[in-house]
């Protein structure tokens, strides 16, 4: 059984440590919750893991079964079947989607797809998650709305096949309906087995896909770890009681990072608001 395993992990951007020192482990058929209040360093946590440069490892270690992730490039994570689902997927202006899409899926493989086999399989994807399929020819996130980008991170992930998906607020977003979609692909993948470790801050989705175990991010920590009732308390109590109970005083965060920022419309809007 494979296992995705983080240990001592601290990570920094520029000057600033974000991670400071992150136990974790996850393993295949299994699903973490992962919660905390924003700031605390979730986002960061995924990034890290799947390699994106704007974060340095500075101590500890990524390892999927024998293999160093920290030692590998982003493609190599990706095909070596880590996958994230990004909180605020960017929008690739100039790539059409069904060329990314099979690309991507082609890396992973020694010879080509045949074109025929690749478009029944991007349709049968198309379908199952509730997307016009004109959508393939249109370039990859430009324009989508924000429930079509999270809708189209979960196509890719079925499209790729990984070991372990990460999913950061997928469900920010979307539409009840789309919840459902969401949610039931999500569901087909853990029958087959996925590892997934999926941030949300609502109990909504988790009720739908039965976290086995959750996790709460505290300070660039993991404060708490334990079975999926956390999520309930949670979301009946908020985080109070990591102060109260454990004794961990939540500090604040100085500023939104980068990756909150993009998707904050309405929030931007609601702090000039109550601003004036
Ligand atoms: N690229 C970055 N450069 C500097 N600071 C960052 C960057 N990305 C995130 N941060 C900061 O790291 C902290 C954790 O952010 P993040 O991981 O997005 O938190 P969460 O996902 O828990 O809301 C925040 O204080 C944020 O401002
Ligand atoms: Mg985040």
């Amino acid at each position: 059984m494979s296992s995705l395993k983080i240990k001592n992990l601290h990570v920094s951007a520029g000057s600033k440590e974000i991670l400071r020192g992150v136990d974790l482990e996850l393993h295949e058929g299994e699903t973490l919750a992962l919660l905390g209040p924003n700031g605390h360093g979730k986002s960061t946590l995924l990034a890290a893991i799947m390699g994106n440069p704007a974060f340095t490892v500075t101590e500890g270690s990524v390892f999927l079964d024998d293999v160093d992730v920290l030692s590998l490039s982003v493609d190599e994570r990706s095909k070596a079947g880590l996958f994230l689902a990004m909180q605020n997927p960017a929008e690739i202006p100039g790539v059409n989607s069904a060329d990314f899409l099979k690309m991507a899926m082609n890396a992973r493989r020694e010879t080509p797809m045949k074109l025929f086999e690749f478009y029944g399989k991007l349709q049968k994807a198309y379908k199952e998650m509730n997307i016009p399929f004109e959508m393939s020819n249109r370039n990859l996130n430009e324009g989508f709305s924000g429930g079509e980008k999270k809708k189209n991170e979960i196509l890719q992930l079925k499209l790729l096949n990984p070991t372990f998906a990460m999913l950061d607020e997928i469900d920010s977003g979307l539409d009840v309906d789309a919840i459902q979609v969401v949610a039931s692909a999500i569901r087909e993948e853990q029958e087959k087995g996925l590892g997934f470790l999926v941030i949300s801050h609502y109990a909504r989705l988790y009720e739908l896909i039965n976290p086995t175990r959750a996790a709460v991010m505290v300070n660039g920590r993991i404060a708490v770890a334990g079975g999926p009732e956390i999520i309930g308390r949670i979301d009946k109590n908020g985080y109070e009681w990591i102060k109260t109970e454990l004794g961990i005083e939540i500090e604040k965060p100085v500023e939104e990072g980068p990756m909150n920022q993009v998707s904050i419309g309405a929030c931007a809007t609601r702090v000039g608001l109550e601003g004036k």
